[in-house]
């Protein structure tokens, strides 16, 4: 936990300004979770605005909200594209993603990440005191410490990846990784979703780098400095969350899903339309499951939730594309005049409604390829009732299934073993679900986001003092 007089500053591609806050749409795991960090110790949030301008200004735009500074910069159109689009979207998340196939190794991507990396430094620079505690995060501003180093900041500088490490063999297809693994280590604590992914990093640095690595404490020495890499799973906002259950908004909701699913029992996935999230392979494995259940199509609906995202990118068109092709052809094979088995739905929905989704829906589906964390997964055991429980059916392949092993665990790949697992949820007795879902929502209410920020900077407080950083 940080002093109360210490200030945290966070930095992250993304921030919720307030017409996002809470709003429908695809922001993802990241901005809900640091909202709630911040409005937890106040500070100041600098990141993009989401803009761009043919002539952005260097010093950002500031507002105060809730206690929470929020700074942003516009960014160039050309920014945009080659560090956004480019080595953000198109290169470092598809490779971090295990997707090599979809990874573009452009070197106009690289040039304008480091651009922009360099354009946060100087906007930033005149707004940090020396005591602050720096927090940046994710994969878009992972040089951003190192070029704060160069500046002379001595603060404490932590560093989270909110998505998963991949393995040292694919991540060496990286042109000059080794610079940005480097640039890693300006940070006196770097955070990772699970122990998966700080493995492969520890791995990385010991094998690649020669530094010296010591798996248990996770402290790594190299030319002289120091750096802790540990692991702090990201929760949900707990009590946040359950309010928001409890608005008429979310009763609603809850009553529409019941009333026009009828006696059926309806599945739902909530997704940002993004390839990581297997939403093809899910569609294969419902498709598997009415191919060996045809008469199920009379009990089961499934509701699918994915609001698009990043849709300059090809792959994110395509990925569209397959979704819409998928759902009408079982829609098209399986419905009958009166039933539909999938809805797919393209909105964003407020979290208000997403409880009363959850809420309604007997089985949560939630079947990434990887997934740093998956705070979906979190959100439908949060929202289920106590006494009559709905069952959570998890990727193998999520940060998430390390915590929450009591769900139904499942290969994303296997379009059978997912048709297995909707056959065993919709039979499963009360008290099953009872006995499973008492497991899970330990770990959703009690390793909360709020849990999260004490433990990250609370251990960074710490090993700045170890390493000397200020
Ligand atoms: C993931 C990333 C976040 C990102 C979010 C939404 O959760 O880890 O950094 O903000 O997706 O993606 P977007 O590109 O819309 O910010």
């Amino acid at each position: 936990m940080l002093d109360k007089d210490t200030r945290l500053v966070v930095i992250s591609n993304r921030v919720a300004v307030p017409k996002a806050r809470g709003a429908a749409g695809a922001q993802g795991g990241l901005a809900g979770a640091l909202n709630a960090a911040l409005t937890q110790t106040g500070g100041l949030w600098f990141g993009w605005s989401g803009e761009e301008h043919p002539d952005p200004a260097v010093e950002p735009k500031v507002g105060v909200y809730d206690g929470v500074t929020m700074a942003t910069i516009d960014l160039l159109p050309q920014d945009v594209e080659e560090y956004y689009n480019g080595y953000a979207n198109s290169t470092l998340w598809p490779l971090f993603h295990y997707r090599i196939d979809l990874t573009a190794y452009e070197r106009d991507f690289a040039m304008g990440y480091e651009r922009v990396n360099e354009r946060f430094a100087v906007s930033v620079a005149p707004l940090i005191k020396p005591d602050d505690v720096i927090w940046v995060h994710d994969y878009h501003l992972i040089p951003l410490g190192e070029r704060l180093r160069e500046r002379g900041f001595k603060n404490r500088m932590g560093f989270f990846l909110h998505i998963p490490w991949p393995p040292t063999r694919l991540f060496v297809s990286l042109p000059y990784h080794e610079r940005l693994v480097r640039t890693m280590l300006s940070y006196d604590l770097v955070g990772f979703q699970c122990g998966e992914w700080l493995e492969s990093f520890l791995h990385y640095c010991r094998k690649e780098l020669g530094a010296n690595v010591d798996e248990q404490t996770g402290r790594i020495d190299l030319d002289g400095q120091t750096t802790i890499a540990r692991a702090y799973p990201i929760g949900i906002d707990y009590d946040h969350f359950m309010a928001q259950g409890v608005t008429g908004e979310a009763r609603q909701t809850a009553q529409r899903v019941l009333s026009s699913t009828r006696r059926r029992t309806a599945m739902i996935g909530v997704d940002r339309l993004d390839y990581s999230k297997g939403l093809p392979e899910r569609l294969d494995g419902i498709g598997r499951f009415f191919d060996r259940f045809p008469e199920r199509v009379d009990d089961l609906v499934f509701i699918q939730i994915a609001p698009p995202s990043r849709e300059d990118i090809g792959s994110y068109q395509q990925i569209r594309a397959l979704l819409e092709q998928k759902t009408g052809q079982i829609n098209g094979a399986r419905s009958k005049i009166d039933i539909v088995p999938i809805r797919y739905v393209n909105q964003g929905h407020t979290t208000a409604q997403l409880f009363g989704c959850y809420h309604a829906c007997k089985i949560g589906l939630v079947t990434p390829l990887r997934d740093g964390m998956n705070l979906v997964a979190k959100e439908y055991v949060a929202a289920q009732d106590p006494e009559d429980p709905g069952v959570l059916i998890l990727s193998m392949f999520a940060g998430a299934a390390q915590q929450l092993d009591a769900a139904l665990l499942v290969n994303p790949h296997s379009p059978d073993d997912i048709a297995s697992n909707i056959r065993l949820a919709l039979e499963m007795d009360r008290a099953e679900r009872k006995e499973r879902w008492e497991q899970l929502i330990v770990t959703v209410r009690d390793d909360n986001v709020q849990r999260w920020t004490e433990n990250f900077t609370g251990d960074l407080a710490t090993v700045g003092r170890l390493v000397g950083g200020g």
